[in-house]
């Protein structure tokens, strides 16, 4: 499949629209439609429930997106939240340097973590071309920093200079002595937080793959210093199986290990999980030992004392941080590409469908009336009861092979059909997206047949 019929598809379907569409669009930038945010918050529910409500020692948190800009000077973000840009002396195209790279090689070349004169001689050497004109002529990398910058106040005077978050993981540091406090939290104990991030990105790329506004699912993730492989080790895991309890394909997934040179300097290890995507392997979710390096950062700016003192042992020490941080438009992007078949083959039929996780599909049924004139009213009537229970969906246009159809091709994981048998009886067949059996039940127990399929 390619990208290209993905977006054809979102758009068709109510999933993703371009951003501003009527006004020419605004590059990279994409709006979810009503299909496309229940997708995302069946997600975001997912993520919420298996990190934070499933977890004893584990909290929620939704902190502000504009802080304090010390915030920022703090984590490092203004001095080096920046990539190296490179721009085409031809025609003028800005390129991401060490993508270039990435790209020319298929991505067998990373020029993560590399130094700017690396970059740049790896390009001569190699004769990349400029992948917009062919041209093999380039200025000297610059860095370029991904903060968004806005001003606070009636005046853009630089004193009010403010920052749009380059993502959530500040906001949980910069509280991590609140949540210890007033929640008596103990050691080891994890802080998740789902919300806005914004990074102006020098070639947002991919539909919804790389963006300058997008959602994150971070978890902090605070032990005992020496006690963080092993960690490491179990979140590596638990997301890996995450992904695959959402329904992801296996052979579309890899753990990428960052190699020394390419770890940042404060970190002990980072791995990404990688997804097969239309262009290639791309990472997905990256898991980080941060070490103490952000508490001791905020530590040393704020002047506040951000040590914990372990009731156990009688010490007092700066908290260890494993970070697993995803994006949830990525991670909706693989979901989407992992489930998406345009021509899906079984038994001799081939339709389009949408094969995703009955938890996450937008809607879980579809009401359908056999006639209209003559079954429209029950089916309003049970279309009421159900739509109280969970999202659901009433079609009565069309005939009811196309009505299959469109359910199938939005991901809609039952239809139910209301026929004479209905009002004669008060059964209604209900028909499963994935094996397309159809089963005669009670109206009185379409709900319970539904959770329990959908739970299980
Ligand atoms: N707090 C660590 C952090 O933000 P990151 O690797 O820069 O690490 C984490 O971002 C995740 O956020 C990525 O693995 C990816 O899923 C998502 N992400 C990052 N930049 C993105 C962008 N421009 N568009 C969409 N998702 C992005």
């Amino acid at each position: 499949m390619k990208m290209e019929d993905l977006v054809n598809y979102c758009k068709q379907y109510g999933y993703i629209f371009q951003g501003s569409e009527i006004y020419g669009g605004l590059a990279n930038s994409w709006d979810f439609g009503p299909l496309g945010r229940e997708l995302k918050e069946n997600l975001k529910k997912m993520w919420w429930q298996e990190f934070v409500l499933s977890k004893k020692n584990s909290y929620g948190l939704d902190s502000a997106i504009i802080m304090n800009p010390n915030v920022w000077v703090a984590s490092g973000h203004v001095a080096s939240f920046s990539d190296p840009l490179i721009d085409c002396k031809k025609c003028k195209a800005r390129h991401r340097a060490d993508k270039l790279i990435e790209d020319a090689t298929s991505g067998k070349v990373t020029a993560d973590g590399w130094e700017n004169k690396e970059i740049e001689e790896y390009i001569e050497k190699n004769n990349i071309p400029c992948p917009t004109c062919g041209a093999h002529d380039f200025t000297p990398i610059r860095k370029f920093n991904l903060l968004f910058e806005t001003y606070m106040g009636v005046t853009e005077d630089s004193k009010s200079k403010v920052y749009l978050r380059g993502e959530t993981a500040q906001g949980i540091f910069v509280n991590f002595k609140n949540i210890e406090r007033s929640m008596r939290a103990k050691l080891p104990f994890g802080i998740g937080q789902i919300g806005k991030a914004f990074r102006n990105e020098i070639t947002p790329s991919n539909f919804i793959f790389r963006v300058r506004e997008f959602e994150q699912m971070e978890y902090e993730f605070f032990c005992k210093p020496d006690t963080d492989l092993e960690w490491f080790k179990y979140w590596k895991q638990f997301c890996m199986d995450f992904l695959i309890k959402l329904g992801l394909n296996k052979d579309n997934l890899r753990f990428r290990d960052h190699s020394k040179e390419e770890l940042s300097f404060y970190s002990k290890a980072t791995t990404d999980i990688e997804y097969l995507f239309p262009m290639g392997w791309g990472e997905l979710w990256g898991i980080a030992d941060r070490t103490d390096y952000d508490l001791n950062c905020h530590m040393k700016h704020s002047k506040e004392d951000l040590t914990y003192f372990d009731q156990d042992t009688n010490e007092r020490y700066v908290p260890y941080v494993v970070e697993p941080s995803v994006g949830v438009d990525r991670l909706v992007l693989a979901l989407l590409c992992d489930a998406y078949k345009p021509n899906y083959e079984e038994n001799g039929v081939t339709r389009e469908l949408l094969k995703i996780n009955y938890k996450l599909a937008p809607y879980k049924v579809t009401v359908l009336p056999l006639i209209k004139k003559q079954h429209a009213e029950k089916a309003n009537e049970i279309y009421e009861k159900l739509a109280g229970n969970f999202p659901t969906t009433y079609d009565e246009t069309g005939n009811i092979g196309k009505r299959y159809r469109r359910a199938d091709a939005i991901g809609t994981p039952f239809c139910i059909t209301i026929d004479d048998e209905t009002l004669n009886n008060g059964t209604v067949t209900i028909r499963d997206r994935d094996t397309m059996k159809q089963e005669t039940i009670k109206i009185d127990e379409i709900v319970n047949y539904v959770n329990s399929k959908i739970n299980s």
